[in-house]
């Protein structure tokens, strides 16, 4: 088995204004204090704040959590992966289901984003994950399988991609998939990235999203082919995210 450094993940998602910096700057602290092991931290904050939290976040990554297709443009209102990589960010979450759903986002565009993201000299985070029907009616293998399939950047590495499965009946929900679960897709997703990627599919790191807080962090980052989390509501204090990324010390 590959040793693949874990990765311990926060999208802030339309959440933070500059006073929330301080919690932004007790998990940087933490994160040189050694307090979160040998996990790699990222934070994805609001776009308006990551200029000011790659000054503040010494020692840990800054992301953005969506990005244009193109370098520059007639696109008022939206941010190209340059620019996310000149205010300091070094990922770049894609595909998200929020942005899938409320931006009718195909799996095309996210591929788009996704290799202009590696154009741009970020890494890509892309979401895949079943809605509560697809799980129900047995579809979430081929939905996954499918989202893999017209979602990745061509020409990616373990280096410039991760993976992220979030099942959306478990974001915000407080429901998180079993354990046995998790194991499933998350085995099924390294089978289909080891195929798509020959040599670097099985160092890819595949993140688990979805409800996770401390209380499950330990039994969810333990499960064979996770490699991380991918934090929501629990990544916007630094107490409930270190609890979280803390599992890695
Ligand atoms: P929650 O952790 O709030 O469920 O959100 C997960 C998520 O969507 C992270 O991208």
């Amino acid at each position: 088995m590959t040793d693949i450094r874990p990765l311990a993940a926060g999208n802030w998602k339309m959440n933070g204004l500059r006073a929330s910096l301080g919690e932004l700057e007790a998990i940087a602290s933490a994160v040189r204090a050694g307090e979160t092991g040998r996990a790699e931290v990222l934070i994805c904050p609001p776009a308006t704040l990551i200029a000011a939290a790659a000054q503040a976040g010494g020692g840990m990554a800054i992301g953005g959590q969506d990005c244009h297709a193109a370098a520059s443009g007639a696109h008022t209102g939206d941010i190209s992966a340059q620019m996310l990589r000149d205010a300091g960010a070094t990922y770049v979450i894609v595909g998200h289901s929020e942005r899938r759903a409320d931006h009718g986002e195909s799996d095309q565009m996210v591929r788009d984003k996704a290799e202009a993201a590696l154009r741009a000299g970020l890494t890509a985070i892309v979401c895949v994950g079943e809605t509560r029907d697809q799980r129900e009616s047995g579809q979430t293998l081929a939905v996954v399988g499918s989202q893999i399939a017209g979602s990745l950047p061509h020409d990616a590495t373990a280096a410039t991609l991760v993976v992220a499965y979030e099942p959306v009946w478990a974001i915000g929900t407080g429901l998180t998939p079993t354990a046995a679960d998790v194991a499933e897709v998350h085995a099924f997703i390294r089978h289909e990235l080891i195929d798509l990627m020959p040599g670097e599919g099985e160092k890819v790191r595949i993140l688990y999203g979805g409800s996770v807080k401390p209380a499950n962090a330990v039994e969810l980052m333990g499960v064979e082919n996770v490699n991380g989390a991918l934090v929501g509501g629990a990544s916007l204090t630094a107490k409930d995210f270190l609890g979280i990324a803390g599992v890695y010390k």
